[in-house]
């Protein structure tokens, strides 16, 4: 039975991951490496709560009460003792992860369950980092946490059938939806995501279409609510160019990146975070 749960990195993901698990009517203990960098989550997370009331989706008493359900501990040991699950959502680096997994192994009860919030890592190798590679698995929330509904559950060569279905039900209860998908490289949604975003490249590059009536036609005629290259503004080409380029090494050829898209991140257009991408934006 799952009541306490540990979120691990309270950046962009981990503070959304604590403000839904709080709603759910988890006790949430929030960890990073400062107290500054937790108290800015807290404003986030009660920030983000508030214009959930302005949008008719959540009432104030509930915020209170969520709110109250999240403790905000910098002590690593702290936080992760009392934990019946653990959710890591630290840098997207295999060496750091797996130096924290095999931390918190050690302060964990044998029946704690560790999930991993990586976009990329592969769950089987974090798992190898610790004993516990039946209790391991991925959790792959989207970005922002409290708004998308689907959570990608991973489940890496060890992770037990048990572990999924606490994990399925833990999901649910914070009011989203699931899918499982085996541990391969950009699971179920970045795949398709990162082939969309590549071929809508290859089609600018052979003057199909303009931008404009890429994005259009994929908007209205499949009904995507967002066009690949808006997307990609967003998401950052930079980012988007080492997805495939990770894809491309680990599934071949289908994922060579477009030369277009290489020339993008070379000139500088990295979307909107630098005011110019496929589109140029107002600063
Ligand atoms: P972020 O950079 O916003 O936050 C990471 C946080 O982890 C920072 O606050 C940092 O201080 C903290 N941190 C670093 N090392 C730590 C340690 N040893 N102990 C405790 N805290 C530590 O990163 P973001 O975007 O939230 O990503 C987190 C994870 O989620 C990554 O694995 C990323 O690949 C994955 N992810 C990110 C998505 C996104 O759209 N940003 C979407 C889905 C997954």
């Amino acid at each position: 039975m799952i009541e306490n749960i540990t979120v691990i990195g309270a950046g962009t993901m981990g503070l959304g991951i604590g403000h839904v698990a709080a709603l759910a009517g988890y006790n949430v203990t929030l960890n990073d490496i400062s107290m500054d960098i937790l108290s800015q989550a807290m404003d986030v997370i009660k920030k983000n709560m508030e214009k959930g009331i302005e949008r008719g989706k959540l009432d104030k008493p509930a915020m209170d009460i969520a709110l109250k359900r999240i403790v905000l501990e910098a002590d690593i040991e702290k936080a992760a003792k009392g934990a019946d699950l653990i959710i890591e959502a630290i840098i997207e680096k295999l060496d750091v992860k797996c130096a924290l997994f095999q931390k918190i192994d050690e302060i964990c009860k044998a029946e704690t369950i560790f999930a991993s919030n990586t976009s990329a890592l592969s769950i089987t190798e974090l798992a190898a980092a610790t004993p516990r590679t039946e209790r391991f698995v991925g959790t792959h929330f989207f970005n922002p946490v409290h708004i998308m509904r689907l959570v990608e559950i991973v489940k890496g060569l060890e992770t037990s059938d048990d572990t999924v279905d606490t994990i399925a039900e833990v999901i649910k209860r914070m009011g989203k939806e699931s899918v499982i998908v085996k541990d391969s490289p950009g699971f179920a949604t970045s795949r398709i995501n990162a082939m969309i975003g590549n071929e809508s490249f290859f089609m600018l590059q052979e003057g199909v279409a303009s931008a404009e009536d890429i994005d259009k036609a994929i908007k209205l005629g499949l009904n995507h609510p967002m066009g690949p290259f808006e997307l990609v503004d967003l998401v950052g080409l930079d980012i988007r160019l080492n997805v495939l380029k990770d894809l491309h090494k680990r599934l071949g050829e289908k994922f060579r990146p477009c030369p277009l898209l290489e020339k993008y991140v070379n000139a500088g257009r990295l979307g909107r975070k630098v005011g110019r991408g496929v589109y140029e934006y107002d600063k």
